[in-house]
């Protein structure tokens, strides 16, 4: 099962008692076909990880709304399943026990659950990893065992927030293409905030761009390269006419920046 995301008008403003609010999103609107993959894009502290949490129900929205299917969301599901940037691993159980640990937790662990875990690792490349302990293998194969243990609970969406920022550029990589093949065999609706621009339009089907905070949608790119992908695509020249076209919002930011540090007049 796969389902589409709906969020509509979404704003979350942060109060805190004797603090200013802070409008981390604001009027966000943003509809995902079922089975999809979007990347976001957007500046730090743009609202990005806000907006993945209320997607996942794990924020609640001051308004909008968001629904996941014909469901709207209003607390954390099971049919969500998230990805952050470190692995988060347990140490003292080994990868196929970690794997396992979201059924063991929901009390749904069956032989079913431990025949598609099986089956994930092995096409993860971690077939005979399963009884090693995270310590015992690469950063990289560590992540691979997050994504394995994410989409094990068969999730109709999956949300990855920055997942392969703490790899080095060889296994983030490797990594990219991994997820898309798992992506593309599971067929469940992805959203990956990464911090880069090569790596939203090499795995997105659109990319998202959001602004500083508050966060807002500033452009949604359409992605042509299909389903199947390889590295020739970073070959394309539509690939660098894409990175160029998002890398351009940011150049913009990035000039405001450095006249706001000389303390020069800032340009609207
Ligand atoms: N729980 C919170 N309480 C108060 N402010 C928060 C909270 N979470 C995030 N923020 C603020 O909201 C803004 C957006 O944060 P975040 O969504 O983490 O941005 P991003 O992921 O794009 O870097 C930031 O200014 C951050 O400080
Ligand atoms: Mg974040």
């Amino acid at each position: 099962m796969t389902e589409r995301i709906e969020v509509r008008d979404a704003e979350v403003v942060f109060t805190r008692k004797g603090a200013d609010p802070v409008t981390a999103i604001h009027g966000v609107d943003l509809e995902v076909e079922a089975g999809g993959f979007v990347s976001i894009v957007g500046p730090s502290g743009c609202g990005k990880t806000t907006l993945l949490r209320a997607i996942g129900g794990l924020q609640d929205l001051s308004s909008g709304s968001i629904a996941v299917g014909d469901q709207e969301v209003i607390g954390p599901q099971r049919s969500i399943s998230f990805m952050f940037q470190q692995p988060t691993l347990l140490p003292w159980m080994t990868i196929e026990q970690n794997c396992l640990m979201p059924a063991r937790l929901h009390h749904r662990l069956d032989e079913q659950y431990r025949r598609r875990v099986g089956a994930l690792l092995e096409r993860a490349g971690l077939g005979t990893f399963g009884t090693k302990y995270p310590k015992e293998l690469s950063g990289g194969m560590q992540q691979r065992a997050s994504i394995v243990r994410a989409l094990g609970q068969d999730p109709e969406v999956l949300l990855l927030d920055e997942p392969f920022g703490a790899l080095d550029a060889m296994t983030r990589e490797q990594m990219n293409f991994d997820l898309h093949q798992m992506w593309a065999r599971a067929g469940v609706t992805t959203l990956l905030i990464t911090h880069s621009i090569p790596e939203a339009v090499l795995l997105g089907e659109r990319v998202i761009v959001m602004s500083s905070r508050p966060g807002r949608i500033i452009d949604d790119i359409e992605i042509p390269f299909g389903r199947e992908r390889s590295a020739d695509v970073m070959n394309d020249p539509e690939f660098s006419r894409l990175t160029a076209h998002v890398r351009s919002h940011f150049a913009k930011d990035d000039e405001t920046a450095r006249v706001k540090e000389r303390g020069q007049l800032v340009r609207d």
